[in-house]
């Protein structure tokens, strides 16, 4: 069905539908968008640039290119490299869903805003402020962590910049397969520190006072609050008052 869908307008601009490629069952699946120029001409995604950068951070970390199984939100490239549309990224997803079925994942790292997209729909903050978080989600009946991270192509257009972090976020992947992986414990105000903090402020002196939310969107919650009258003591500041 995958290699004759007309289900979109890729189709009429396509050489070829590119398939999901790898051995599955398979603990990881990695998600990009849709094939690019070389993708669409050799068949397999992540042949072209984008997938050189992958396998090489891939290869830092430990994680084994061969035990991953990789695919794309679109199984068509966009004409110009344009990101899919709505109604395209909808009528491929069905091969996406079988993907994930077939593959049996227990990690799925999104790459890129797109694919990030597809799985955390109602997060609001951007894939550049979340990447590396750690969520736990049942898709296709169990269980699956997710740890969405930016594109390799971004990554590539400023690697000083954002080569770290994606390795970061690649890192903890391969902590998470290995069993290795701890969740941050949850932030606890108490009334004693409360307490403390209202006499540090009372007092009238300089003080520090830091925020510490759920994300850095707008409509962020706030988890803790911390304050400081010594310099380089207490919990984290960035501003004096
Ligand atoms: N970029 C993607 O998102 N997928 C590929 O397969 C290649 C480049």
């Amino acid at each position: 069905g995958l290699i004759v869908c007309r289900a979109c307008p890729l189709a009429d601009a396509r050489t070829r539908v590119v398939p999901a490629f790898g051995v599955w069952p398979a603990r990881l699946l990695m998600i990009g968008e849709a094939p690019g120029v070389d993708e669409d001409s050799q068949g397999a995604p992540f042949v072209g640039r984008s997938g050189i950068l992958l396998k090489a951070v891939m290869a830092e970390v430990g994680l084994d290119f061969n035990l991953a199984v990789l695919t794309n939100v679109n199984r068509c490239r966009p004409p110009n490299n344009r990101e899919p549309t709505e109604r395209e990224k909808a009528a491929c997803r069905p091969w996406l869903d079988l993907d994930i079925a077939t593959v049996d994942p227990d990690v799925i790292v999104p790459l890129g805003a797109t694919a990030y997209r597809a799985f955390l729909p109602d997060e609001p903050s951007s894939i550049t402020e979340i990447h590396g978080h750690v969520y736990r989600r049942v898709i296709a009946g169990r269980e699956r962590v997710i740890v969405p991270t930016v594109h390799p192509a971004f990554v590539a257009r400023n690697q000083p910049a954002n080569r770290p972090l994606f390795t970061a976020d690649l890192a903890r992947t391969k902590e998470i397969l290995d069993g290795r992986y701890q969740d941050p414990q949850p932030f606890r105000v108490t009334a004693a520190s409360l307490v403390e903090m209202e006499e540090l402020v009372r007092r009238g002196n300089h003080f520090a006072f830091d925020v510490e939310t759920d994300g850095l969107h707008r409509t962020a919650r706030i988890v803790g609050v911390g304050a400081s009258d010594t310099e380089r003591s207490g919990p984290e500041y960035q501003s004096w008052v």
